[in-house]
Formats: C-alpha cells, structure tokens, sequence
C-alpha cells in the first residue's frame, strides 16, 4: 500500500488551488484472480428492457484528446450518464430491471410488452405495490421514478446528511422520503425492515439473506457496457479500445458489472472515497470489513462503509487496483471535465479523479502510460449549489 500525502511528496498536485494536504491510497489487489467467477447473462439481456422504458436513449461516449494527453495516456474515452432516463445518474439501470425481475417473479411468467402501459396492464394482477429502497441519492430517486412509472407508491430512506437537493430530487418523483438518523448503512438497516406483502424492497446492496434484488441491480448496470461496445465496434481501431477501466465503487455493484464485461480485456480500477474505503480495507483484510462511520466526503454516492456481498466476490477477483481519493481530487475532476462539456457531480468525476491520482503516484501498482482508459461519469449536478460554488454555473 502507497499512502501519499501532497505535504511529503510534493510534485502529487491534487487540486491546485488546495492547501489542504490530499491522501491517496492506492493498493494493488492481492485478490485478483486470471478468471473471475463466471457468470451467465441474463436472456433476454436487460438492454432490451430497458430500451422500452421512457426516455431511454444510449448515452454520450465522449472521446477527450486533450485530456488523455494532460494524463500521459493514448485515449481517453468517458461514457456520460449525467443524464440517463430522465434521471441525473446511471442508478436507474439497475433499479429498473431489479424491479422488473422482482414484480415478473411475482407474476410467474415474463408478460409480452411493448410500452409501459402495456406493462401496467400485465401487472395489474399484483395489485398497487410500494417500493421501499435507501440511498444516497441516486439509487432512492431511481426507485421512484419506477414507482411513478408504474403506479406504485415509494418510500425511500436517506441518511442524515444528504443535501436537501438530493432529497427534492426523490420527493419530486412523488416519494415519501424519510431521514434516517444515521449513516447510509443504518439507512439500508431501516429500509430492510419495511419488507411486506405489498411492500418490495428494491435495494442496489446486499446482505446476508436478501440478495437476488441486489443480483439484479447488478445485471442491469450491463446496459452501460453493451452500449460502450455498440459505441466503439466499427467505429475505432482496436488500438484505442479502453484497455484500462476505471469505475467509481460505492458498495461494488457497477465495479461488479464493470468486471463481469470487462475483466479478460482490461485492467480494472476501482476508486473510491477516503474514510469509506470498504473496498480497498475488505481486498487487504481478505475478507469484507466495515468501515466505521461517519462517512461525509462529498462525493455522495461512494459513502458507503459496507461493501455488497453479491458484488464482492467478483469485484475482489477482478479487479486490478484500488484506489482512495479525498474530495480535493473529485472537485478538480468536475473542473477538468467541465472543461470538455461534460457536467459531472462530485461522484460522477471520482473515476476521473481516481485515474489522475494514479498517473501521478509514482505506484507500479496499473502501468497507464500511452494506455486507452475508459471512465464513467456517473452522474450529473445531483446538487446545483455545490456544483455551482465548484466548478461555476452548470
Ligand atoms: C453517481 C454514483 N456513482 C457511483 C456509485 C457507486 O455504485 P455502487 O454503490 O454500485 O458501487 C453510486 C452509488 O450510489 C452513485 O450514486
């Protein structure tokens, strides 16, 4: 493990404009594995679900030159889910097909739908439903959008702490939204307890007894990578396919999407936020560990101290390199991608902030000179005012 801080090692410039001292912590996974955990994709793939939701479009996949050469790489591609659905972030892939799954479960059989009133109609057997789910953020106002979409009612639980822009953004779906005085965790512990006949709990993580919902959320995130290689097959020469990938990790289901698609053509990075580290922690400890609270760094959607037990083993097996980042280094990725057009929140730019942290380490742990890496921007402006006092009018 290479612990950096920009006091002992000086030429580390995170953020210029800080004086604060910046941490990196980057380790080298020693349980990466050559063949992470099979798995089966789903049939038919969640893309052709989603692909009769409303709003659905694929997404952005910006190439930025100019940045891939500041970072000493050959390409830099960032794929742009700042606004996927109607909705400011990615979440919505996962929520909607575990959704789907969960209420085709209860059917008993996948009814034949073309658009959603279609869908309504065929689950009109189930009766009116609510959807229960905790969240940073994106994941909540997820859950509710497919509530609303469905006729269902919501009720999402928050962690104390969330911006008030966050929990407008669930209350606008229509969602009742209750604080939880707490951590993220103790958010999910309280959601968990909702559970009924007539109340589904939609959670993106997992735990000791509930974990085919999280399993799906999981697969949903695969819409994301089967639209990147729609985007690229054709289109660029092998030699600038991404063969680094970087993805933000909260409790682990995208970094497990991201292995599952990508773990026998690229190198995995997994960025997270400094004092929410369970991934890094649990990849050293062997085992999953807890990161003890109060997680508070701005990027939102990585507070989480509890990896997802469905997740772990494929994220553990599959990726290459962790990396913790402090909030000085995601601020100045929002800059950098504003730079290129690209709105990103706080967690939206961690990837990118992550890989720069990396290039300028001086850890052998991912060589990524003249390299194509791929990041995600995950999100949007999830909160206007702070993007606004960071990077300026959105
Ligand atoms: C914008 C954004 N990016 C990344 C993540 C991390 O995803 P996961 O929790 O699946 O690791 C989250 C989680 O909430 C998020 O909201």
């Amino acid at each position: 493990v290479a612990i950096r801080s920009a006091e002992d090692a000086p030429d580390l410039a995170l953020g210029e404009d800080r004086t604060v001292p910046e941490r990196v912590e980057i380790l080298a996974n020693p349980g990466r594995r050559a063949a992470p955990p099979e798995h089966r994709r789903p049939d038919p793939a969640p893309i052709t679900v989603h692909r009769r939701l409303p709003g659905y479009a694929a997404t952005p996949l910006v190439r930025a030159p100019a940045l891939a050469a500041d970072l000493g790489l050959s390409e830099l591609w960032v794929k742009v889910e700042s606004a996927r659905m109607g909705l400011p972030a990615f979440k919505v892939l996962g929520a909607s097909w575990a959704t789907y799954r969960t209420l085709v479960d209860r059917l008993g059989d996948e009814p034949e739908w073309a658009d959603v009133g279609e869908l309504r109609a065929a689950l009109a057997p189930l009766g009116r439903l609510t959807l229960v789910a905790a969240t940073d953020g994106n994941h909540g106002r997820a859950v509710a959008r497919m509530a609303r979409v469905l006729g269902y009612g919501a009720h999402i639980f928050v962690p104390t702490g969330t911006a008030a822009a966050r929990i407008e953004g669930i209350a606008s779906e229509g969602a009742e939204v209750t604080v939880v005085d707490g951590t993220y965790d103790d958010a999910v512990a309280t959601s968990a307890a909702r559970a009924a006949d007539d109340v589904l709990v939609i959670s993106d993580t997992s735990w000791a007894g509930y974990t085919q919902v999280p399993a799906w959320v999981i697969e949903g995130y695969a819409t994301i990578f089967d639209e990147i290689d729609e985007q690229l097959d054709g289109t660029v020469p092998d030699a600038t396919r991404p063969d680094v990938v970087v993805v933000q990790m909260g409790v682990g289901a995208l970094a497990a999407a991201a292995v599952r698609h990508f773990s026998t053509r690229a190198e995995l990075v997994v960025v997270e936020a400094a004092h929410a580290e369970c991934g890094l922690r649990s990849a050293e400890a062997g085992r999953p560990v807890e990161v003890p609270g109060p997680h508070d760094s701005i990027m939102a959607g990585l507070n989480c101290g509890t990896v997802s037990v469905v997740a772990w083993p494929t994220v553990v097996a599959g990726v290459d390199v962790f990396v913790a980042i402090e909030d000085g280094a995601a601020e100045r990725a929002m800059r950098e991608l504003a730079s290129i057009g690209v709105v990103a929140g706080e967690t939206g730019a961690a990837g990118l902030g992550g890989l720069r942290a990396l290039v300028e380490s001086d850890t052998s742990a991912v060589e990524l000179a003249g390299r194509a890496a791929l990041v995600i921007c995950t999100e949007g402006a999830t909160d206007p005012e702070a993007y606004a006092r960071i990077v300026g009018a959105a």
